[in-house]
């Protein structure tokens, strides 16, 4: 198939694009490479850098590429930023969103693959989160996701789009050339590694008061080569709804900080420090149905093996892909 990638310059976009390239599809890349990495980009990969909140600049990149599905990854996803500045996350996300749609509804492209987000469910509480937990977002961020997703359900039911939204948990890991890298770093594991690099004297946990074992936050950690597979079966499967993308395990902060230290062998000081607000204590995913439905399974569970993969792509690439 041939596949117009929004965002392919991105942590899970470069990944999966890598991962459709292997499996033979052919990609046309639409990014404006202002939080993504050129250098994430395979050389000659066909590309336009536009933006979406540009509705003409998206509508004729679909025209003249016609591709048969979209994977739609462009978007930004910082939820602290998204409480002090909504608006980014609603031009971008959703406007966005919008001119994304309506160029495929003008040039008759029905497929798409959505980049969705836990942040939809909020803090639905201590129980395993399925796909009929309520969606009710803490933060503008996760409400950007959920408004895009209620737009697919109407452009499936009334212009017969063919939809899926992948709700994340938390992306983590790298292969062997791609890996996270964000100007903004706030997310856990990278921001530990900076530690084991010399890079950072500590890192802050935030929180330790939570009901959970340890105290910490607990999260569903994913592996992002397992995000890209889910991706692909999704396309190719033309599987539509919604699903979550999780392991069904769950880690809290310390015990990734402790993976951390045995993965790199440093000692990594940790400062518990106050709540991050806005943090649920407990967010993991029920995953079955995604299993049913791509027959997908993730192959990184364990926590070690996850960090070791972030281990190794940030010890090549200390500074990213700067
Ligand atoms: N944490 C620390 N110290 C840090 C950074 C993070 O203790 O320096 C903790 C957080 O409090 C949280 C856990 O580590 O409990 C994971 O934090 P991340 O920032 O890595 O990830 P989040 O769970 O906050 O965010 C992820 C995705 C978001 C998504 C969100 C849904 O990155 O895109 O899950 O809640 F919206």
């Amino acid at each position: 198939m041939k596949i117009l990638v929004t965002g392919g310059s991105g942590y899970i976009g470069s990944v999966t694009l890598a991962r459709l390239l292997q499996a033979g599809h052919r990609v046309h890349v639409f990014d404006n490479l202002e939080r993504g990495h050129r250098e994430a980009l395979p050389p000659g990969i066909p590309l336009t850098v536009g933006d979406l909140r540009d509705a003409a600049a998206i509508a004729d990149t679909m025209a003249a590429v016609r591709p048969d599905a979209v994977m739609h990854f462009a978007a930004y996803a910082l939820v602290g930023e998204s409480m002090r500045q909504p608006e980014l996350y609603f031009v971008n996300n959703v406007t966005g969103g919008i001119n994304l749609l309506e160029a495929m509804r003008a040039a008759g492209v029905k497929q798409i693959v959505f980049s969705s987000s836990c942040a939809t469910y909020g803090e639905p509480g201590s129980a395993d989160i399925d796909e009929s937990t309520l969606q009710s977002p803490t933060n503008p961020y996760g409400e950007s996701k959920l408004i895009f997703e209620k737009m697919l359900r109407w452009y499936s039911g009334i212009h017969g789009f063919r939809t899926i939204a992948l709700r994340y948990f938390n992306a983590c890991g790298a292969t062997e050339t791609l890996g996270e890298d964000h100007a903004d770093e706030t997310h856990l594991i990278p921001l530990v590694l900076r530690v084991a690099l010399g890079q950072s004297p500590h890192v802050k946990i935030f929180g330790d008061d939570y009901d959970t074992p340890d105290g910490t936050c607990i999260r569903d950690y994913v592996h992002v080569v397992d995000l890209a597979e889910a991706h692909l079966q999704a396309l190719e499967r033309g599987v539509t709804g919604a699903m979550n993308l999780g392991t069904g395990r769950g880690f809290s902060v310390k015990e990734v900080v402790e993976a951390c230290r045995r993965v790199t062998g440093h000692p990594i000081p940790a400062i518990i420090s106050p709540r991050r607000p806005g943090d649920p204590g407990r967010l993991v995913a029920r995953a079955a149905l995604a299993g049913e439905k791509l027959g997908w399974q993730p192959r990184f569970t364990e926590i070690d093996e996850i960090v070791a993969t972030a281990w190794r792509w940030h010890q090549a690439h200390p500074h990213g892909y700067a």
